[in-house]
Formats: C-alpha cells, sequence, structure tokens
C-alpha cells in the first residue's frame, strides 16, 4: 500500500456507475444515514471537499466504541464502495450493538481522479507520528486536529479499509497489544480469505508477512498513530486490485461485518 502511484485507476460498477463517481457516491451515503439514523457530519474540510463522518448504533455509554476508515487512497475504491453497501444492508441489530464512527472517504480528490495520493500529491495515510521525511497531507491535519474525537470513537478497535492494486492475493495488517496475531487478526483474514487466495509468506511492501497478516509494523500511518494513542486494537484490510471490482467490494463489506460482529467478544 506504500507505493506512491500516480497512474490513475477506474472500474465500471454493476450498477453501470464509475468507481470514482464521487457525486453518486456522496447521495447514496446522505440516503443510508437518513435511511439508518445515522448522523451524518463533515470533521472539516481538505483539499476544497468535505471530510464526511457518519455517527450511530447504540447510544449505551457501555457499547463497544468502533471506527472505521476507508478511502486514503484514490486508486483503492472497493473500501468506500464496500462501506457504503455494508451500511445500507447491515442487520440492524448488529449495528445496535456497537456504537459506530465510520470516515468513509479520507481522500475525495484522489477517489474522483482514481489516483492514489490526493490533489497535492500527498499521501493522506502518512505524517501522523512526525517520522523523518514525513508530513501530514491537507486531510492528516484534519485527522490530526481531531485527535480526542477519533480515539474515543475507536477506542475498542479501528479498521481500515484498503486495497493493493497490483496483486491478486489478500491480506492484513493488524496490531494487537499481544507478542503474536489473536482472534482478531485471525478472524479478519479469514474473512479476506473467503474471497481471495492468501499473500504467500515473505515480504509485502517491504514488511514481513506470515499467515497472509503483518502483525504490529509501525509505521507513520493513521493506524500507528491510534495505537500509539491508546485504541485497543487496529487492523488495515487490504483487498487485491487484480481481482474483480463487485468481488472487492463485496469482500470489503464482508470484513466490516466481521469487525463489527467481534466487538461483543472484546475483553475476553
Ligand atoms: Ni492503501
Amino acid at each position: 500500500m506504500d507505493d506512491a502511484g500516480t497512474k490513475p485507476w477506474t472500474w465500471t460498477l454493476p450498477d453501470g456507475h464509475a468507481s470514482s463517481d464521487w457525486v453518486r457516491y456522496r447521495r447514496r451515503l446522505e440516503t443510508v444515514a437518513a435511511d439508518r439514523g445515522f448522523e451524518l457530519s463533515a470533521l472539516g474540510t481538505a483539499c476544497a471537499e468535505p471530510l464526511l463522518m457518519l455517527r450511530g448504533g447504540a447510544t449505551s455509554p457501555s457499547a463497544p466504541r468502533l471506527l472505521v476508515a476507508s478511502g486514503f487512497h484514490g486508486e483503492e475504491p472497493a473500501g468506500p464502495w464496500g462501506l457504503l453497501e455494508f451500511l445500507e444492508a447491515a442487520d440492524q441489530a448488529l449495528l445496535s450493538r456497537v456504537r459506530l464512527t465510520v470516515l468513509p472517504l479520507i481522500n475525495v480528490t484522489g477517489f474522483r481522479a482514481g489516483t492514489r495520493l490526493n490533489i497535492h500529491g500527498e499521501n493522506p495515510n502518512r505524517g501522523y507520528l512526525g517520522l523523518p521525511g514525513e508530513n501530514p497531507s491537507h486531510e492528516g491535519r484534519q485527522l490530526l486536529a481531531h485527535r480526542d474525537l477519533l480515539l474515543e470513537a475507536g477506542r475498542d478497535g479501528l479498521l481500515t479499509c484498503h486495497e493493493d492494486v497490483l496483486l491478486s492475493h489478500g491480506y492484513v495488517y493488524s496490531c494487537e497489544r499481544a507478542a503474536a496475531p489473536g482472534a482478531f487478526s485471525r478472524t479478519l483474514l479469514a474473512a479476506n480469505a473467503a474471497f481471495f487466495p492468501v499473500h504467500a509468506d515473505g515480504a509485502v511492501d517491504g514488511c514481513p508477512i506470515a499467515g497472509g497478516i503483518v502483525f504490529n509494523h509501525h509505521d507513520g500511518s493513521f493506524e500507528s498513530w491510534l495505537m500509539e494513542l491508546g485504541v485497543a486494537r487496529a487492523a488495515c484490510v487490504e483487498t487485491p486490485g487484480q481481482h474483480p471490482i463487485e468481488r472487492r467490494i463485496a469482500a470489503q463489506r464482508a470484513m466490516i461485518e466481521t469487525f463489527l460482529n467481534f466487538a461483543p467478544d472484546l475483553g475476553d
């Protein structure tokens, strides 16, 4: 997920719309927010586009608090579309068990253009930890400015939805406060593996990978930042861009559902 490619990538969705159709995306998001009782707002503006947020689900203060974020990279559209389809079709009983916050599409300018980076050539998933040579993107600065809100929203778990456009195999980055991958990591990987062959052991994007999982990798990403701040666990799921877009969207939707379903087992 780290290649700073500039080539545009778009696909045609089953309904005939382009995967880069932001107007269509936003309209469906507004509809689902109204239909499912989610509060739709904007954290702020980045690159002249709104950084949208939906909040809903359980109202009990003891309910698990989960954060799902997608669309950091514009050439990875299955995450935002899968998240939208999840919200449209999710079982109400599942939604009512968790306090859910969703950042559906971080990098709107990249999504519209089908490019990994935003319109300023910045990577919206780097620069969160002030590592040498990394500066936050316009989107990242908005997220950094809402640290307390995001930490509370993802207190019991964070999921980010990515793709690896050049690959044919699925995999998962996961972070747990443990020495080895536990049920959280393995359950998400199994959901990915229901759709795609799993990435071979060895390395992916310079990270060691075993059993389809890159475990406790630390970099300047949004996931690493929130883990450092204190969220209980985090994962970044990767669908392979060499498979049809509809399968990738279905896989993202299934992994988001898996992530929410895992929540009742938190603290076991
Ligand atoms: Ni990515």
